[in-house]
């Protein structure tokens, strides 16, 4: 699949289900049921038993996913969350197995300029991740190569943690730079959040100034995938 998704508009909120918490007996049926089930992008957590204490999955599952990541008939976003150090031998690995968007927390990479530009160099969207005691400095030279900035929060390495509720304050500060690079440039920047969002503090979080929710065990822990979808969908629809 050549046909590169697009990132969506400022204002549109995306939901991107962590396959993490997926069965992954037979994740290509969960990847096409998630998505016809409601959802946008494909959230993709690639962690190396180094940067993280768990060891998950890399780009052969990846390029197997591939062809079941398509929505409205058109290849759905493949969001690729790095939590591998170091990370550049592995991002041409990734563009080669159909990822569309790949990040990386900037503490894993000793030149984070140049990741970027390779991530990019490979055809991707590029994305810098921010732990929860991460500071943010890493965006004072990098707004022109990014296409997303991702907010943990929770600490990385496992689903299922509770959402860290100083996160929210850490996305107004994101939102209120990024709505002004998007006044004086005119590009727009995703906002995403990953780790703990459930139906019943998704509004919270889109209130704060998320447009992109990753969600794992509050999906895949759920037996009917359109509903819990819907349920995020209203709640974000009333912000
Ligand atoms: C954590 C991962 C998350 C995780 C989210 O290291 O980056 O994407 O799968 O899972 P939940 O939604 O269960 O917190
Ligand atoms: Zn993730």
């Amino acid at each position: 699949m050549s046909q590169k998704p697009e990132l969506g508009q400022s204002k549109q909120y995306l939901i991107a289900p962590s396959i993490l918490s997926a069965d992954f007996a037979r994740l290509g049926a969960e990847v096409t049921d998630v998505l016809s089930a409601g959802a946008d992008w494909v959230h993709f957590d690639v962690m190396d038993n180094h940067y993280v204490p768990n060891l998950t999955i890399g780009p052969l599952v990846c390029e197997a996913i591939r062809s079941y990541a398509v929505k409205d008939g058109k290849p759905a976003m493949i969001d690729v969350h790095l939590m591998v150090e170091p990370v550049d031998r592995i991002i041409p690995d990734f563009a080669k197995a159909g990822a569309n968007l790949i990040s990386f927390h900037p503490e894993a990479s000793s030149h984070v300029h140049r990741s970027l530009n390779l991530i990019r160099d490979q055809g991707c969207y590029a994305g810098l991740v921010f732990n929860p005691a991460t500071p943010l400095d890493h965006l004072d030279h990098t707004l022109d190569l990014i296409d997303l900035v991702l907010l943990m929060s929770v600490n990385p390495g496992f689903g299922g943690q509770s959402f860290i509720p100083s996160t929210l304050e850490k996305i107004a500060t994101v939102r209120a730079r990024l709505d002004r690079y998007e006044q004086e440039t005119g590009k727009h920047i995703r906002l995403e959040v990953d780790g703990g969002i459930k139906a019943d503090n998704i509004a919270a979080i889109a209130k704060a100034g998320a447009d992109t929710f990753v969600a794992g065990s509050a999906i895949f822990g759920k037996p009917n995938y359109v509903d819990v979808i819907a349920a995020m969908r209203t709640e974000v629809s009333k912000v």
